[in-house]
């Protein structure tokens, strides 16, 4: 099957209802498109699991922040549309901001707890938009299963938490998180690294790397919090938004170190903010 755009959430329903009366599952991976292998990852994983694959390509402008880089966030359609189809995508969703939120659009869908720090202390409202856009994504597309990159750890645990409580059945599966060589995480937002920044920003993943061997060799888990920040500063990072070690499974902050564990990081190079996690299980080599 070639790809479709649908840009309409009635189009979608439409071309989605004969797919489910025939029994098809259909798998969903939302995004904001200028994608990379970190999103394919999970278009791949999801045709696979799934006969009908449904990408969403949309610059979701409620969660963004007032400062923050909606207006530059990278758009390439074109080339997004050939990726998707290259990688046996069926339909791609890609509605335009009056089509998401038609005049006298009223409603905010806020999850509790797990929204709390991190990301959701560093950027407020943030998760709003993302739960918000989320759910109407999951009307529209009615899948069987979506699919998250754990890249952005919290946001998966959110979106697991509104799909628990609102009883929406769908299987969340979340992917690990897709890096260059040097082990800095694909994201749109690295395009946006000039070759000095560039330079530093690895320097993420060895930092949360170095704080999980510490870890593992017993050192106090609040001293490593700040030893991580001041690590990033001095690798070159210009600001630190939180460098933090959570419990994955509830994100609650541990009171001392144990298995199932994640370190978690957002720090700015310039004007660009990165995050990336990883499991502080990570055995030492
Ligand atoms: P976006 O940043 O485009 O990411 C889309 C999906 O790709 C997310 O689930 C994200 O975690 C995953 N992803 C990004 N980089 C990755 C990497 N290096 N490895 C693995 N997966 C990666 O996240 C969003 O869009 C939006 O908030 C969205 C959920 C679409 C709602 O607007």
């Amino acid at each position: 099957m070639s790809l479709t755009v649908i840009r309409s959430a009635e189009g979608l329903r439409r071309a989605l209802a004969p797919h489910r009366d025939a029994g098809k599952l259909i798998g969903l991976v939302p995004t904001m498109g200028a994608l990379h292998d970190g999103h394919l990852s999970l278009v791949h994983r999801a045709s696979r699991d799934c006969g009908i694959v449904v990408a969403s390509l949309f610059v979701n402008p409620t969660q963004f922040g007032e400062n923050e880089d909606f207006d530059a966030y990278p758009r390439d359609e074109s080339r997004d549309l050939s990726l998707f189809d290259e990688y046996g995508v069926d339909f791609v969703y890609a509605p335009s901001v009056d089509e998401m939120y038609p005049d006298g659009f009223k409603i905010t869908i806020t999850v509790q707890g797990v929204t709390e720090g991190l990301c959701g202390a560093a950027r407020p409202g943030h998760f709003d938009g993302v739960t918000t856009v989320v759910s109407k994504l999951f009307a529209d597309c009615k899948p069987d299963a979506a699919y998250f990159g754990q890249k952005d750890y919290q946001q998966m645990k959110v979106i697991e938490r509104m799909v628990s409580d609102l009883d929406l059945n769908i299987r969340i599966v979340g992917l690990p998180v897709v890096r260059e060589r040097d082990g800095l995480a694909l994201s749109s937002r690295n395009a946006y690294l000039s070759a000095a920044h560039r330079r530093v920003a690895p320097s993420m993943f060895g930092t949360m790397r170095a704080v999980a061997e510490r870890l593992h060799s017993g050192i106090d888990l609040d001293a490593q919090s700040e030893w991580g920040q001041s690590a990033l500063l001095d690798a070159g990072f210009d600001r630190v938004d939180y460098f933090e070690v959570r419990d994955a499974a509830t994100m609650e902050k541990p009171r001392e170190f144990g298995p199932g564990m994640r370190i978690f990081a957002a720090a700015w190079l310039g004007q660009t903010r990165l995050i990336d996690n990883i499991s502080a299980d990570f055995e030492p080599e």
